[in-house]
């Protein structure tokens, strides 16, 4: 997680980048790496319930405090790996979001599938990713987020995502830096 006060800088409207990819109201979401919970609250302001999944224990405690000081309670906090999705989650989903993230998954056509395997027919999964190059990428006077050799461009992420079973639907820009590339589970 980068540190804060450039964070909240790039993102001063994490509910417009929800509302960009398609989060509605009465969605069951997933958000998936979700970190200090930065885009969590937002998620839980907005869909009907969300399970919010990151390895790091200690981050999810952050975000948890987040959400009780803002008085959400229709969130569900678990600890775990991200291939192990379908697992975690007790119930098929109509939404995994993954914002800066999918750019550190070694494996990302299996992540793509573990995604899948968790959302409801015609369910849908939104990529937030970094543009490259990171020297162009600047908050608060610095470059920042990721090196420019570990940022993906939409065709490579789109590329992973199609290998792992589920449909690309497009991709849209996210101003400043990113893009979110959109998917839909196809089939049953
Ligand atoms: C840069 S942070 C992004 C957090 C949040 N999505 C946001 O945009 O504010 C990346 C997060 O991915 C989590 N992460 C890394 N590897 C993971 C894994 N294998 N399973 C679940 N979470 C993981 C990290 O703990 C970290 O919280």
């Amino acid at each position: 997680m980068p540190t804060a006060g450039w964070w909240e800088a790039l993102w001063p409207d994490p509910a417009g980048v929800l509302t960009a990819v398609g989060i509605k109201s009465g969605m069951e979401v997933i958000d998936l790496c979700s970190g200090d919970g930065w885009f969590t609250l937002q998620i839980a302001k907005i869909a009907r319930h969300v399970v919010a999944i990151d390895i790091d224990q200690a981050l999810l405690e952050v975000a948890r405090t987040r959400l009780k000081e803002s008085g959400v309670c229709n969130c569900e906090f678990l600890a775990g790996d991200a291939y192990q999705l379908a697992s975690l989650a007790s119930r098929p989903v109509d939404f995994v979001f993954m914002a800066n993230a999918f750019h550190g998954v070694p494996d990302r056509p299996r992540l793509a599938g573990a995604v899948r395997d968790v959302l409801k027919p015609s369910g849908r999964f939104a990529i937030v990713n970094w543009h490259q190059p990171r020297e162009q990428t600047t908050v608060l006077g610095e470059p920042r987020g990721p090196k420019t050799e570990l940022r993906l461009s939409p065709a490579q992420t789109v590329e992973a995502v199609v290998a792992g079973g589920l449909k690309h639907l497009g991709t849209i820009e996210v101003p400043p830096y990113h893009y979110s590339a959109l998917f839909e589970r196809s089939g049953p």
